[in-house]
């Protein structure tokens, strides 16, 4: 309904008012800084070195919906961010602790790419991530003993980094994990005797690490759903 339709259907003053608040509206829109996802948004970029396709070219000022940046995907009612995939596309950076600020990220791609650095121990902020694809890059440093906060995490994968340290002691207490990659890094020490916990794993590789030990060999028993393994 445009302006004029309305002034002719609403009593003057009502009109007025509500073409007031239309007006403050925009203009603080308009006026107002980039505050939550969207501040976390560009600290991400800001970390960004190298973009040789040109994925985050969306990710600018003219864009102002963020939801409509390359890679992130808002949920409809809250527009917030729920994932975020910058998978195969070239990117040379490290990851800002600012993704912990994305509370609502439930799926988070990074694979494919020459990522450095640490995984930010913010991360074990995203209580309600289920995904976290973080394979086929160079992060170094330990799996940060904070991703165990991420209860509800369904897949993990970090194959294919050089990450150092143990697998977290806890990890049996994660309920819903499905898929455990973390071939082809320099991990150490055991499996936790925690991880026969893992009741709803589906796939595990554990290969090309520096673990000791081996998995036990009634793990079809002890984890009902496990079609495949590799330690
Ligand atoms: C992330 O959240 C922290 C704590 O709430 C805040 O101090 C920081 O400024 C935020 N960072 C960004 C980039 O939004
Ligand atoms: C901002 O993003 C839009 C949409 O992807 C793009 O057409 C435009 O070239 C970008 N602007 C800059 C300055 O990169
Ligand atoms: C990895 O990303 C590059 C582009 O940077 C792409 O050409 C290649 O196919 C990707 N590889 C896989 C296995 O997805
Ligand atoms: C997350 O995990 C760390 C250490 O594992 C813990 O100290 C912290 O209280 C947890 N909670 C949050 C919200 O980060
Ligand atoms: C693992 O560690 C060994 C010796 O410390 C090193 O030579 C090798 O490059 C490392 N591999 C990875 C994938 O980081
Ligand atoms: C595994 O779960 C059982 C039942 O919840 C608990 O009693 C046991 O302590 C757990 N084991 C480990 C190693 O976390």
């Amino acid at each position: 309904m445009n302006a004029k339709r309305l002034s002719r259907f609403l009593p003057p003053f009502l009109f007025a008012i509500l073409m007031q608040s239309v007006a403050f509206f925009t203009l603080t829109n308009a006026a107002v800084a980039p505050t939550g996802d969207h501040l976390a948004l560009l600290a991400i970029k800001s970390m960004i070195k190298v973009d040789p396709q040109g994925v985050m070219t969306s990710w600018n000022h003219s864009v102002t919906n963020f939801c409509q940046w390359q890679g992130v995907t808002c949920g409809s009612r809250h527009h917030r961010v729920i994932m975020l995939d910058l998978s195969s596309s070239g990117l040379i950076g490290t990851l800002s602790p600012s993704v912990g600020n994305l509370s609502y990220l439930r799926v988070f791609v990074l694979s494919n790419n020459s990522f450095s650095g640490e995984i930010p121990p913010e991360i074990g902020r995203l209580f309600r991530l289920q995904e976290l694809g973080l394979h086929y890059n160079s992060f170094t440093g330990n799996i940060p003993a904070t991703i165990m906060n991420c209860s509800n995490l369904q897949v993990l994968d970090l194959d294919h980094n050089n990450l150092v340290g143990k697998i977290p002691d806890r990890i049996g207490s994660w309920s819903m994990l499905n898929n455990l990659f973390l071939s082809l890094n320099n991990l150490t020490g055991t499996i936790p005797p925690s991880f026969y916990n893992c009741s709803s794993l589906e796939q595990v590789f554990l290969d090309h690490n520096q673990l000791k030990g081996r998995l036990h060999e009634n793990l079809g028993l002890k984890l009902p759903r496990l079609q495949s393994k590799i330690a």
